[in-house]
């Protein structure tokens, strides 16, 4: 069989891991076998590595790479926006298809870089860009596709989840585990992106472009990350039988007006109180699992490893396979796979934040007064808002805790009524307010 060149830009975390497989063929699918690592891009051409092939197919320059006539397939694995963008579009130009796990770019230019690959007649593949090493981009573009999808939630960043498991059942320190998580190669080369939720949030809207097949403005999203979050909130929310979960949601949205042709989705990325008998309440470490509902199937979920270099190049090989086996099937036809290449067939939105419908859990700082509860459930009930519940915790220099469990309510419902108990002379503060499941 013919071998098929493999150009790797990038050689951290991911194309390590990339390399390690194709350079182990034995016991993996026979394609693997014909892989064959023709060019390696790297920053820093200085840095002591273990390399599993010859030196001589590093360069630092990523162009060598794409340009090489022997590469047939270019795997973008150095992260970023740019230069990573202009060289995807650069090895889409030179007619090869393109593996990426860069979910930063493709949030961002994934329409763009999607219609350079149609006009060049190739393929752009992103598995590993969401849920690391679990399969849920080729299950939304093919396995699903029978479904109208409802709704896409679920726990997409490995980094915040590895923190909140550890800190939840070890009581570790927020800034030792977060280290530990970047010398484990799961945090993103800035682990901002990790904590203030925005990596979820890059992740959530590549979902939602292939779950209800129109791309999403990426800068629209409300995201509040893991670092806005507070011990005591966690405390509290496991005294109630919740624990706490960085979530991203995507849901067909009821309350925005729209033309028949157009769908506003509510999508937001926000530390969540989970029950604890929800399925996502069990997703621990660096997994992550994103629950898929639809018509007529109901609810699946996916579970798996969401970082690392072993499960993400598993998810980069895939791709790498999908478009191999069509490259040795010798195919003439230039006509690209609808499914594999997942055009767009309809404009989605994000509707307006205020248009954001969930349950809500809220921490009040009130005066230790009697009625002081009383005068909050009033407000909430002029406003129309059923509590589910109302608990007043820690009561100490004359001042008390009260939380507020809504039922689901629009965020500009709760802004109201927030606004409104804002007033009360008896409360000093509303310190926390976050999604409940
Ligand atoms: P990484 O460990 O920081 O590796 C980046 C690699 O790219 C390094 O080898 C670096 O070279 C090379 N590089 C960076 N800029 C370059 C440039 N201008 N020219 C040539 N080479 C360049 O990153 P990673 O964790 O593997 O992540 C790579 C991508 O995968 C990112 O988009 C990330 O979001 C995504 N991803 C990561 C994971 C994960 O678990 N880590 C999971 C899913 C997706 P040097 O070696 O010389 O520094
Ligand atoms: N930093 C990302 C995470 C890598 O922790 O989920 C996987 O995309």
């Amino acid at each position: 069989m013919k071998k098929i060149g493999i150009g790797l830009l990038g050689l951290g975390t991911v194309g390590s891991g990339v390399a390690s497989i194709i350079n182990t063929p034995l016991g993996r699918h026979p394609l693997v076998a014909q892989l064959e690592l023709i060019g390696v891009a790297v920053k820093d051409l200085k840095k002591k590595r273990d390399l599993a092939f010859s030196e001589s197919i590093l360069t630092s320059n990523p162009l060598e790479v794409i340009e090489n006539p022997s590469v047939q397939i270019v795997i973008e694995v150095m992260g970023g926006i740019e230069p990573a963008r202009s060289l995807i579009i650069k090895a889409i130009r030179a007619g090869k298809s393109v593996v990426t796990a860069n979910k930063a770019v493709i949030a961002r230019h994934g329409y763009e870089i999607a219609n350079e690959a149609k006009a060049a007649g190739v393929y752009v593949l992103i598995e590993a860009a969401v849920g690391g090493g679990i399969p849920i981009i080729e299950p939304l573009k093919q396995s699903l596709g029978g479904n109208q999808i409802t709704k896409v939630s679920g726990i997409i960043n490995g980094t915040t989840n590895y923190i909140l498991s550890r800190m939840d059942k070890e009581g570790a320190n927020y800034d030792e585990v977060l280290k530990d998580a970047k010398d484990l190669g799961y945090a993103e080369s800035d682990p901002a992106a990790d904590v203030e939720g925005l990596d979820a949030a890059d992740k959530i809207a590549i979902l939602s472009g292939l779950a209800f097949g129109g791309p999403i403005k990426r800068s629209d999203i409300p995201v509040k990350g893991i670092n806005c979050l507070k011990s005591k909130d966690v405390d509290y929310a496991k005294r109630l039988g919740y624990v706490i979960k960085l979530l991203a949601i995507s849901e067909r949205n009821e309350h925005q007006t729209t033309t028949k042709d157009s769908l506003p989705l509510s999508v937001w990325v926000e530390p969540t109180l989970v029950p604890g008998e929800h399925p996502l309440a069990g997703v621990n470490g660096v997994n992550n699992a994103i629950l898929v509902e639809g018509i007529p199937i109901g609810q699946v979920m996916f579970f798996g490893p969401g970082a690392g270099s072993g499960p993400t190049a598993s998810a980069v090989v895939a791709d790498i396979l999908n478009i191999a086996g069509i490259k040795l099937m010798g195919n003439s036809n230039s006509n690209l796979d609808p499914l594999l290449s997942a055009e767009s067939w309809r404009d989605c939105y994000v509707a307006e934040e205020n248009k954001i419908s969930k349950k809500n859990y809220i921490r009040l700082i009130t005066d230790d007064t009697p009625g002081v509860i009383g005068k909050i459930g009033t407000l909430f009930g002029q406003r129309k808002i059923s509590i589910e519940s109302i608990v007043q915790f820690d009561a100490s220099n004359l001042e008390a805790e009260i939380v507020v469990i809504t039922h689901q309510i629009t965020k500009g419902q709760l802004n109201e009524a927030l606004s409104d108990i804002k007033n009360l002379s008896e409360v000093k503060d509303i310190a926390a307010s976050m999604g409940c499941l």
